[in-house]
């Protein structure tokens, strides 16, 4: 083929990570942008302003949508949606986005030597994690983490689905993932040097997401009652899926729960060691899909509900991942308020457990109300100089903690258990492991009592490298699976009810308690 002459090519300076990329003129930047952090919440369909980027020098005209979900003066600062917009001459774009700290795992756990190497993936929504382990030792020898590159096509799994449903979707997404994986695991073989056999390959994720990378059709999940086509365990040939692993090991992907709720529930009930409780425990995933899972060694119920992404601090006016610049953490100074900045430097925007914190503040000195309105007169509550908080970020997160509250209340009434028989919280996730116990308490999101709340870090990374170690290629966990049952919440007029009673915020009594 002959080369393209040089003028078809124009170049996008990328502000401040300092990197260029040559791309076709024209190219749209939703294709070249994901790869370096730039987040595409709603899919691209221009709705949500979570894929801003400011043109700095160069020119990207502006389109009539973007006219609609941008103000005047941001678009006359420059401020794009990379989803609407093509690189036609050499642009300078400041990307708000950089890259986040994805959470792996170092616990140390018990196993079963065995011989060879093994991996262990967190397939997330949003992020991958992967690990290499010494199955004789139990040894990490290497770790790599990466974002979803399917994350291009929508940031939760119900837009993931809605791209998958159109012509070529799930192919398409199948072969993302497919490939981001191989990617990582090439990084894994490398760092640790080459020359052993991989003898196993353990991979874990949502319902959606393995049926995204397992090729089932996507389909049933897209409607009432939301059941997978299937859900068991899943084993691949690695060279069927056009991995190079030396050793060809077999791929197991773990088996679901039902509904939206997958193996890295199963994963995070065997890191928890939950299953093996005398005690009632429950497990709180918080997510975009959040996960609840409540029970003993008997049995086990589990549900999952949509959260919506204000966690990951999307869909929120100057929400942003927990990453350089993002406001972290805010607490009351008697009558005002201070906020601590990821990276030190000047606040960009917001996270997840800054969202949380604000508003738990913004109760504490009445800036917010319990009905979750600001204060008489109040518009925007400005956390930090050009950062500020707005109305429409406090309602995302009334919808996302009534989701949380109202599932687990719904868990604790099938169970026939009152909130003061749980005696241990697990909390899952990077947002369960950063955001403040307290404020997640203040708000309502998790209504235990602080001392049993546990953050718990990557527990589907974790349960992954247990049944790695412990489990052989032909478990199916159905013994572990029928103890547990699945309660669906779509349509469940209890859950209904229970999620608008959780829409407001609690009340302290007259001596402040909640
Ligand atoms: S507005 Fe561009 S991804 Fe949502």
């Amino acid at each position: 083929m002959p080369e393209k002459p040089a003028s078809d090519l124009v170049r996008i300076r990328l502000h401040p990570q300092g990197s260029t990329l040559e791309v076709r003129r024209g190219t749209p930047l939703q294709e070249v942008l994901f790869a370096y952090g730039v987040e595409f919440p709603c899919g691209g369909h221009g709705r949500c302003r979570g894929c801003r980027v400011r043109v700095l020098s160069g020119d990207v005209p502006w389109t009539p949508e973007e006219e609609q979900i941008l103000s005047r003066a941001e678009l006359a600062d420059g401020w794009r949606l990379a989803c609407r917009s093509r690189a036609s001459v050499d642009v300078t774009l400041e990307i708000r986005q950089w890259e986040a700290a994805i959470l792996a795992d170092h616990s140390s756990f018990k196993f079963r030597p065995g011989e060879g190497l093994g991996i262990a993936v967190d397939l997330g929504t949003t992020t991958l994690a992967a690990q290499l382990l010494d199955l004789a030792s139990g040894d990490v020898l290497a770790v790599r983490t990466g974002l979803n590159p399917q994350a291009a096509y929508g940031s939760d799994v119900m837009s993931r689905i809605q791209y998958a449903l159109s012509p070529g979707g799930q192919p398409r997404l199948e072969k993302l993932i497919r490939g981001g994986i191989d990617d990582l695991i090439g990084g894994l073989i490398t760092a640790a040097g080459g020359g052993r056999e991989v003898r196993d390959v353990v991979v874990v994720g949502n319902t959606v997401m393995h049926h995204l990378f397992c090729g089932i059709d996507i389909a049933p999940l897209a409607h009432y009652p939301f059941e997978p086509a299937r859900d068991g365990l899943e084993i691949m040939e690695s060279g069927s899926l056009e991995w190079k692993i030396p050793g060809r090991p077999p791929v197991r992907f773990l088996p679901c729960l039902g509904g939206f709720v997958g193996s890295d529930i199963l994963a995070g009930i065997i890191a928890s060691g939950m299953h093996e409780s005398a005690e009632l425990v429950a497990l709180i995933d918080l997510g975009t899909n959040g996960e609840i899972v409540l029970g003993n060694r008997e049995r086990m119920l589990c549900a999952s509900t949509a959260a919506g992404p204000a966690f990951e601090g999307a869909r929120i006016r100057m929400g942003m991942q927990a990453t350089t610049g993002a406001i972290s953490a805010v607490a009351v100074s008697g009558t005002s308020h201070d906020y601590r900045v990821l990276g030190g430097g000047p606040a960009r925007g917001i996270c997840g457990s800054g969202l949380v914190d604000a508003v738990a503040a913004g109760l504490k000195l009445g800036t917010i109300r319990p009905n979750g309105r600001f204060a008489e007169g109040l518009k925007e509550w400005t956390l930090a100089p050009g950062v500020g908080l707005y109305q429409s970020d406090i309602r995302e997160l009334q919808l996302a903690k009534a989701a949380i509250a109202a599932a687990t209340h719904l868990l604790l009434l099938r169970w026939q258990a009152d909130r003061a028989e749980v005696r241990r919280v697990y909390l899952a996730g990077a947002f369960g492991n950063y955001v403040d116990r307290a404020s997640a308490r203040r708000i309502g999101l998790i209504d235990f009592p602080l001392h049993i709340v546990e953050p718990s870090g990557n527990t589907a990374l974790l349960g992954a490298k247990m049944a790695l170690c412990n489990s052989d290629s032909t478990d199916d966990f159905s013994d572990l699976r029928g103890r547990i049952r699945h309660v669906p919440l779509a349509a469940d007029p209890l859950f209904e009810d229970s999620f608008v009673d959780c829409m407001g915020f609690p009340e302290p009594d007259a001596q402040g308690k909640l």
